[in-house]
């Protein structure tokens, strides 16, 4: 494996236990992540970073299975989340304790990563990191992970919006839910063969923390997005679109506009000031409907493949998601 050899020698290189996550690991686990995060970005106070966003929490109660940490002296000292979306798979958020920075722990915790997205098989696999990290872009790249367009995390106040017909997933029935989800992999897969983001499109559902909006054209689903409340990856009063796509053709610019106004007015309903959404700025006509719908850049990143191909990123993709 392309991770297996190792720059760090001697003293350097720290040897972790690699296991599942269990749930008595997550308070430590979710701990670490806002520490290391915090420290990286140079907080004040790293135990309080994300506030009332949850990373580890959900995740771990999305799939356990797909959820790892580092243990070393019989502390949790790090931890990674993998997901699958079909045929794509992606990781994160991937932390270490500060303290045992550059030891060779993250790179240990990518393996059982890697190995799930060789086994899974995923056509693609990709994350999300720091651009300006020579260090993450280097550890990623160990692993065939390579650096394609930047990824803008946008954001919008949502103060006023037009009236939107959207349906949400939570008001369908069993029956209905199940066609919805297959109708919501048969989008996805007309953008990027094999693509189904059911897996969050559940999650959300199950665990509540937010809701997936769906928009039609007469009787076709058209758009759909999954979009997290409080409890879920955002702060508090935001709507976070954690995952958003429109079907391929001619009318999708304009269906692209109708899901955004859709989130908009699903965030005013649920008491939430802004949406807060990623788009790679590969995806040219959706980065650029979005600035023109008024949404601003908070803040952006680099997007990674394995391997070294651009897909689901092509310029008229019109995908929401920053893998974060
Ligand atoms: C990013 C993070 C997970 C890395 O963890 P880590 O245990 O320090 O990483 P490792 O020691 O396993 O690997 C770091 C690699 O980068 C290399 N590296 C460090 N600085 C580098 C630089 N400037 N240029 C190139 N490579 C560099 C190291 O040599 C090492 O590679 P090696 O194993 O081939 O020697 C950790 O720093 C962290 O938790 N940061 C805060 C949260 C975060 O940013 N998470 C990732 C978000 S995408």
């Amino acid at each position: 494996m392309a991770g297996s050899t190792s720059a760090l020698t001697g003293d350097r290189f720290v040897r972790v236990a690699i296991r599942q996550m269990v749930s008595h690991d997550v308070a430590t686990a979710d701990h670490v992540m806002r520490v290391s995060f915090g420290t990286f970005l140079g907080a004040t106070d790293p135990a309080t970073t994300f506030g009332e966003a949850q990373f580890v929490r959900t995740r771990f109660a999305a799939e356990p299975s797909w959820a790892f940490v580092a243990e070393h002296e019989g502390e949790v000292v790090g931890s990674v989340f993998a997901t699958r979306w079909g045929s794509f798979g992606f990781f994160g958020p991937l932390t270490v304790r500060p303290d045992l920075w550059d030891r060779g722990i993250a790179r240990q915790l990518l393996e059982p990563v890697v190995a799930l997205f060789d086994e899974w098989p995923v056509r693609l696999a990709g994350l999300f990191t720091f651009a300006q990290s020579a260090k993450h872009v280097a550890l990623y790249q160990r692993f065939d992970f390579w650096p394609q367009y930047l990824t803008a995390i946008m954001a919008k106040d949502v103060s006023r919006v037009a009236s939107r017909e959207f349906e949400l997933f939570s008001d369908l029935g069993e029956v209905h839910r199940a066609l919805v989800l297959s109708e919501c992999a048969e989008l996805t897969d007309e953008i990027f063969q094999g693509l189904n983001v059911g897996h969050d499109v559940h999650a959300t559902h199950a665990q509540d923390i937010g809701d997936t909006v769906l928009v039609r054209d007469g009787s076709t689903l058209v758009g759909f997005a999954v979009c997290h409340l409080a409890g879920g990856e955002t702060g508090a009063n935001k709507l976070y679109v954690k995952f958003g796509a429109v079907r391929p053709g001619g009318h999708a610019p304009e269906h692209f506009t109708l899901l955004l106004e859709a989130c908009e007015q699903l965030a005013r309903e649920r008491g939430a000031g802004a949406v807060v959404a990623g788009v790679n700025t590969g995806r040219h006509d959706a980065y650029r409907r979005m600035l023109e719908s008024g949404y601003r850049t908070g803040g952006q990143g680099v997007r990674m493949h394995r391997p070294n191909v651009g897909g689901m990123c092509g310029a008229h993709d019109f995908i929401i998601d920053d893998l974060r």
